[in-house]
């Protein structure tokens, strides 16, 4: 949980620090897990938070990229992504010893009720990245937790074992049917919502999948946060590249979120 100190009017308060790799491998084809030793930023961190990471110098990477905090302790942070484009593999070319500067804790996380719940969090693709943490912190409260995870085949559900391991029920759904029931992820979500036993319902992935899930949960009556991307160039809301229209007006995903109320969003008009 985040230390009172790194909190500004409820938000993060961001430190620029240096990270020193400790590890970066791939976990198949194009999705890599790097661990940092950055002990200030890493012990500050909030479920659901991101960094900001400056890869390398040169043009190519004046702007940083976030990237969600999969997991931390008292000294690293771990983070697992993709490979997209010039960032991403010149990150993956990092080794262990390399030294990038790092901006961190930042953004605001997911909402941790108090009392134990029952929370069904719906991942899809890389989207699992911010709920580890958040499963790990429902799961010591006491909540009962169970994960509805989506991705193409069985080699891109990444990480599934850790959910089971802290005691999550997971449902993995997959486009080919490799693992777990073909199909969408939605299908295991609604199935889910339909028995009536879900109090909150977290959601990270491909922004369709969480709107879909955001109203398969109004449907049902049920709280939903969702966590939204959004092209990020300062990552601190001075730039308002990272914008997201919600009821009370325009928001920076970057301070404001990524992790937002679904009912305050205005879906498509972004
Ligand atoms: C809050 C947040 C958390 C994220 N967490 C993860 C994660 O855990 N794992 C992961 O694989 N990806 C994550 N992403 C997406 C990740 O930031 C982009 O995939 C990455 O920046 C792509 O950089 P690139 O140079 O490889 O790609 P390029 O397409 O070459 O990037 C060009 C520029 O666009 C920006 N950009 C491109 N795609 C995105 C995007 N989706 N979001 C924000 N900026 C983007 C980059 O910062 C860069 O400035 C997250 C994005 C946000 C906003
Ligand atoms: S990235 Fe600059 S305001 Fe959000």
């Amino acid at each position: 949980m985040m230390c009172e100190q790194h909190r500004l009017d409820g938000r993060a308060r961001p430190m620029l620090r240096e990270a020193v790799v400790t590890s970066n491998e791939a976990v198949s084809a194009d999705v890599w897990l790097a661990t940092f030793e950055s002990p200030e930023v890493a012990s500050a961190i909030a479920p659901g938070q991101f960094v900001h990471l400056k890869i390398a110098t040169g043009r190519d990477f004046i702007l940083r990229r976030p990237l969600s905090v999969y997991s931390a302790d008292e000294e690293r942070i771990e983070i697992i992504y993709q490979l997209v484009g010039r960032g991403t593999r010149e990150l993956s070319l990092a080794e262990p010893g390399d030294r990038m500067d790092i901006i961190g804790p930042l953004g605001t996380g997911w909402e941790i009720p108090e009392a134990p719940v029952r929370a069904l969090l719906v991942a899809g693709g890389l989207g699992v990245a911010p709920l580890r943490m958040l499963a790990e912190a429902l799961t010591r409260a006491g909540s009962t937790v169970a994960l509805a995870y989506g991705a193409p085949t069985a080699e891109r559900l990444t990480g599934v074992e850790f959910f089971s391991e802290v005691g999550c029920q997971v449902m993995s759904c997959t486009d080919d049917g490799s693992a777990g029931t073909q199909g969408l992820v939605t299908l295991a979500s609604g199935d889910l919502l339909g028995e009536g036993e879900v109090d909150i319902v977290y959601t990270c992935g491909p922004e369709v999948m969480q709107r879909a899930v955001a109203a398969q949960a109004r449907d049902a009556g049920v709280r939903c946060q969702v966590s939204l991307e959004r092209l990020m160039a300062c990552g601190i809301g001075a730039c308002l590249s990272c914008v997201v229209p919600t009821t009370a007006g325009q928001r920076r995903a970057c301070v404001d979120g990524p992790v937002f109320n679904a009912e305050d969003v205005i879906w498509g008009e972004s």
